[in-house]
């Protein structure tokens, strides 16, 4: 699509350049350093966080570790939902070429804590700015807190009610004014294709904006689909049972599009372009998988606030208890015994369509390939190869 292309013609090397290049820079630059590199003064030492993911990466779990942070964090969870919903109604699809901008602009005022231009994209309109339909309001600690908490309201059905307290409707008015007293602001969204879209936000010096990029071995977020949007990935299922079912070159196309979107975002990140200097850190899922506490305790060194006990305590509640009932977005769960499920869950030939549809993606975050099916399912070798990546 046309908003790819300036991107293809600025990072015209390869994929080890981009590694070489990385961890060249990192050997002379320490993050001490780095950080200086960052003009923070406009922002008043508040910082804005964007964790970037797509669907089945763990991004709901990872944006706990921001939500649970406790009085000083204003969080927001899928606000961009809305907007991919209005824009995509004509078409069933979102044209991401109409999409990106207006995710970007909706996003910045978020940050700024100006909700007028999302109010737009919810539906049904607020009205005098107050809502029963904000998306997963409940997983937004912040838009649940007292001091936005309108009385109850029995006749009115809140889909996305909160979970600690029985509020009313909210009142975006309040949640404004709640975000403005908050220190730090950040939002998780599974929306935004293209890293660079988001220049304008990282320039501005109000928000002194950290981008956290979040990945996972595309190997596992496909058998993981799979499972949770069952009707979507029918045709997938189907040719994990069926040998001799031709391949829908238009299905591998659309997941080969996906992991380049999330490849070449990484690219821009890891090359550290002057605007994003200091301002980007790529965590893959297995790594927080395995060692959750040091992943979030690196991303808050990153970020550069204090990781506070409420997190911690979180994360050891979270990632320690085994089996519970959980739903498609449920975040607690035995965290290093996922990391290897999807080998077993999904047959040798699906595996082998999306290491030819990822190839570079995988081999840019280090993901190994598995050869056959006898590696794909020998637990004794590793198919994640230890990287450092900041
Ligand atoms: C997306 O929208 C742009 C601008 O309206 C249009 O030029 C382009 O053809 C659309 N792309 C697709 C795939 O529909
Ligand atoms: C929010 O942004 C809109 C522009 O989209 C502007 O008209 C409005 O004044 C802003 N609200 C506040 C409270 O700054
Ligand atoms: C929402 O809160 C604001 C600020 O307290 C208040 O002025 C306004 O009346 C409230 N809106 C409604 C519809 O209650
Ligand atoms: C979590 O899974 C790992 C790996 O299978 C296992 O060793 C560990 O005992 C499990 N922990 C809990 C609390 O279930």
């Amino acid at each position: 699509t046309d908003h790819l292309a300036p991107i293809a013609t600025i990072v015209p090397f390869t994929v080890s350049d981009v590694f070489f290049r990385v961890s060249k820079k990192l050997v002379n630059l320490p993050r001490s350093i780095q950080q200086s590199v960052s003009p923070a003064s406009a922002s008043g030492g508040r910082k804005h966080v964007l964790l970037l993911a797509t669907t089945r990466t763990g991004s709901s779990f990872v944006g706990e570790f921001f939500n649970q942070q406790g009085s000083n964090m204003f969080y927001l969870f899928e606000p961009l939902r809305h907007v991919a919903r209005m824009l995509s109604v004509k078409t069933g699809r979102t044209n991401a070429t109409v999409a990106e901008p207006v995710y970007r602009d909706v996003l910045h005022q978020l940050f700024l804590c100006n909700f007028s231009l999302l109010e737009s994209f919810i539906k049904p309109p607020p009205k005098d700015h107050v809502t029963a339909a904000l998306f997963r309001r409940g997983s937004s600690q912040s838009l649940c807190e007292e001091s936005i908490c309108s009385p109850f309201d029995r006749k009115v059905f809140e889909q996305f009610h909160c979970l600690e307290r029985r509020c009313g409707p909210l009142n975006l008015t309040l949640a404004s004014q709640s975000c403005m007293q908050k220190k730090h602001h950040a939002i998780k969204s599974v929306r935004v294709q293209q890293l660079e879209t988001l220049r304008s936000l990282a320039e501005d010096p109000r928000l002194d904006m950290k981008f956290i990029q979040l990945v996972r071995d595309p190997r596992a977020i496909l058998a993981s689909q799979m499972v949770a949007f069952s009707s979507e990935y029918k045709i997938w299922k189907r040719w994990a049972v069926d040998e001799d079912l031709p391949v829908d070159e238009d299905e591998v196309r659309k997941l080969k599009e996906n992991c380049d979107n999330i490849r070449m975002s990484a690219e821009i990140g890891l090359m550290q372009p002057p605007w994003l200097r200091g301002r980007y850190m790529l965590v893959r899922y297995e790594d927080i998988a395995q060692f959750p506490m040091r992943k979030a305790a690196e991303m808050y060194g990153f970020i550069g606030i204090p990781f506070t006990t409420t997190v911690e305590e979180w994360i050891l509640k979270n990632t320690q208890a085994s089996k519970k009932a959980s739903g498609v977005y449920s975040t607690q769960r035995n965290s290093s015994e996922q990391v290897d499920k999807w080998r077993f869950r999904i047959p040798f030939k699906l595996v082998q369509l999306v290491q030819k549809a990822c190839g570079h993606t995988m081999t840019l975050f280090g993901y190994k390939f598995a050869e056959n099916k006898d590696m794909l399912i020998d637990k004794s070798v590793s198919l994640i190869e230890e990287r450092t990546f900041l």
